[in-house]
């Protein structure tokens, strides 16, 4: 590798599915408000962050609510996503991803984590995978949401290397757009119509390999 010295991976829908559970956990709130959201709806919340999902979720119910109301509405949501969380284990770590970690290890490509979860440590820690990033940057420690490149750009100051030495791989458009804003190489995880922005598209981390690194090099 010439210019590739890192790379940076999203978590939910890179690493594992917990769209799942946020999908069990904000239908069941929009239930309790009195309406539906569809499976379709939980698409529009992908990569995007808690409060803005809650904000989406009840302009479907078209529901205003006060800043008090919305922060108890996201900690019951929450609260309810965690039960699923916690009985999470490295089962559920998607197809590939080990793997393709211990190829960059060899290769000595640093890895870090850029994810607009504030649950990331402790999904981290479930699927037994935190000894495999060099640095840890999530929602906790940024200001700014996806598609600002600013959870992407922390972890390459963490990693100590410049955004143009840097690979993102995302599922989510607005992810994608983070990632080239950041100056950096992105890999799609999905499909080509939702990512078509990013410099490859790939199915899943199990269709990466150091040779398909090389070419974004
Ligand atoms: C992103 C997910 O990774 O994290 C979003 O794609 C989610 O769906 C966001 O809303 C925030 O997650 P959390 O765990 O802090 O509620
Ligand atoms: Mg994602």
């Amino acid at each position: 590798m010439k210019n590739i010295k890192a790379c940076l991976f999203d978590l939910d829908g890179v690493i594992v599915d917990t769209a799942k559970y946020h999908y069990i956990a904000w239908k069941e709130l929009a239930n309790e408000l009195g309406f539906d959201f569809t499976l379709e709806d939980n698409e529009k919340l992908k990569g995007v962050s808690r409060m803005t999902s809650l904000d989406i979720l009840l302009s479907i119910g078209g529901i205003e609510l006060g800043e008090d109301k919305k922060l108890e509405l996201a900690t019951k949501k929450n609260d309810n996503y965690l039960q699923y969380i916690l009985k999470m284990g490295p089962e559920e770590i998607l197809p590939g991803t080990k793997e393709f970690l211990e190829v960059l290890r060899k290769e000595n490509i640093k890895i870090a984590l850029g994810s607009a979860s504030k649950n990331a440590m402790l999904i981290l820690e479930r699927l037994e995978l935190t000894g495999y990033f060099d640095a840890i940057v999530d929602g906790t420690h940024v200001a700014k949401a996806k598609p600002d490149p600013e959870v992407f750009l922390q972890g390459a100051e963490k990693l100590g290397v410049a955004p143009t030495e840097c690979v993102v791989f995302e599922d989510a458009e607005a992810g994608v757009e983070a990632a080239l804003a950041g100056g950096m190489k992105c890999v799609g995880i999905g499909s080509s119509e939702v990512l078509g922005k990013a410099h490859l598209v790939v199915d899943g981390l199990h269709k990466m390999s150091i040779q398909k690194l090389g070419l974004l090099d």
